[in-house]
């Protein structure tokens, strides 16, 4: 016992002195821009969710380059785009070619992901999404980084997971920037109940920086947006383009605890960012109507004075000049931290072990000792703060 307190008085402070430098290296392992961008992702042709999507056909890979919906542009960019050119008029059951893509390598917990895009599709009846998936839903959870639809101008961070007692603290609202949409009494409730339906919005945080989404994101020249999701939550930022921090796509190790406070911080106090989700499946689509775009109520919001519904846009062809992705890259940073919960029994006896022993299995991403070393401390350091701070809010609830 004494001297396990002496080694938790050294290692806090420790852990202090890192976490308040700089205790976390990220590393780049995928980079996926230009040509090379298609290779880090296969499209989806068969996903079909007729509850869910509207009035698309998702092509495959040779159909889309063929359709001229995927293509690298003459300044290198990745263009993503849906078919503006077919007339659909006099067919009822009309269905607009467009893409569905999804990574070919899953993301893992302890990683940043990085994209920087001058245009986002948008349009009434338009509903692009930047978003990841576990391969099992909602079971592995899903993060939104990017979704929103028809004319709105400002973006929708979400989560949706399968767990039960996953949500965002509303007290989360001085840690963030964004507007908690979806607050019930003191949280925000993440937990999906796929066969009821219920809460399929998951937990909403709407962005407050202007031109975060619509055409006023590709006037100012587009932007970055940044999710990192560790064993402390998961985080998300936007940056429009002349405020992106300098070591966005310059620098090898990108600092996010030099980025200032988040668009959406959703803290493990309320979600366990490790139980909640599985390894995650990096997907980018742009759909036409369905339950999102398509609900009335939600379409009237931005495109009443443009179409009485929004299927009733979906045959001309010229509503679409404003749908598609333009792409400089996507790049997934990892911090070599592991799946703590997945090694050995949980519980704070062994936690610090076990936080210890993951690093051992990081060696394809940092070789540096101190990093990893680094890492350990935090693993601890995170473990220590997670209970203390849940029941302070506990303590917080009952007063
Ligand atoms: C495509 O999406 C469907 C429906 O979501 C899914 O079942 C299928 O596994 C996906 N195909 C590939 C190749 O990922
Ligand atoms: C594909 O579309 C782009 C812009 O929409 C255009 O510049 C290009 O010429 C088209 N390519 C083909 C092969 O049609
Ligand atoms: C919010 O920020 C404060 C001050 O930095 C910090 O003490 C607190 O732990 C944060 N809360 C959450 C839920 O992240
Ligand atoms: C969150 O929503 C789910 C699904 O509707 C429900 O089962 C659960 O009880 C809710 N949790 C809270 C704390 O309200
Ligand atoms: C972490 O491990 C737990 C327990 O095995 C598992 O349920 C979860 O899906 C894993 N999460 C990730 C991100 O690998
Ligand atoms: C949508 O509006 C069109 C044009 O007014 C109308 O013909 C069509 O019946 C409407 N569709 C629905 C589903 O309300
Ligand atoms: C389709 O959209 C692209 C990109 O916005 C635009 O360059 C092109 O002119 C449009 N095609 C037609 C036929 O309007």
């Amino acid at each position: 016992m004494p001297s396990g307190t002496r080694l938790f008085l050294g290692l806090s402070i420790l852990a202090s002195s890192l976490v308040s430098t700089k205790a976390v290296t990220y590393t780049l392992s995928q980079d996926l821009s230009g040509d090379k961008f298609f290779d880090g992702f296969k499209f989806n042709e068969s996903a079909i969710d007729s509850n869910n999507f509207g009035n698309v056909h998702f092509l495959s890979q040779s159909a889309a380059q063929a359709a001229n919906l995927s293509f690298v542009d003459s300044n290198g960019r990745v263009i993503l785009k849906v078919d503006n050119t077919t007339n659909g008029a006099g067919d009822p059951s009309f269905g607009r070619n467009t893409i569905y893509l999804e990574s070919n390598e899953l993301m893992n917990i302890g990683s940043l992901l990085i994209f920087d895009a001058n245009h986002i599709p948008f349009g009434c009846s338009v509903w692009p999404s930047l978003f990841t998936q576990g391969q099992v839903w909602p079971q592995q959870g899903e993060i939104d980084v990017i979704e929103q639809v028809n004319l709105a101008t400002e973006n929708r961070y979400s989560l949706h997971v399968g767990v039960d007692n996953c949500n965002q603290p509303i007290s989360v609202a001085s840690n963030q920037t964004g507007t908690i949409s979806t607050a019930n009494g003191d949280i925000s409730n993440c937990t999906v109940t796929p066969t009821t339906g219920q809460n399929t919005v998951g937990c909403v945080t709407t962005e407050t920086k202007s031109n975060s989404f619509g055409s006023g994101f590709a006037s100012q020249g587009g932007g970055v947006y940044a999710m990192l999701w560790d064993e402390s939550g998961i985080a998300m930022w936007y940056f429009a383009r002349g405020s992106v921090p300098s070591d966005i796509g310059t620098s090898a190790s990108p600092d996010p605890t030099t980025w200032g406070e988040a668009s959406a911080w959703y803290p493990a106090s309320g979600c366990n960012p490790s139980t909640a989700f599985g390894p995650q499946i990096i997907t980018l689509y742009i759909d036409i109507c369905g339950a999102f775009a398509g609900v009335d109520s939600v379409f009237a919001q931005t495109c009443s004075s443009v179409a009485p519904n929004c299927t009733s846009l979906v045959p001309d062809p010229s509503n679409y000049d404003n749908a598609y992705w333009e792409i400089n890259y996507l790049r997934v940073y990892t911090n070599g931290q592991s799946n703590s919960s997945s090694s050995s029994a949980s519980g704070s006896g062994t936690s610090s072990g076990s936080g210890a022993s993951s690093t051992g299995s990081s060696s394809s991403s940092s070789g540096s000792s101190n990093s990893a070393f680094a890492l350990a401390v935090t693993s601890i350091w995170d473990y220590l703060l997670i209970p203390v701070s849940a029941s302070f809010l506990g303590m917080l609830a009952i007063l």
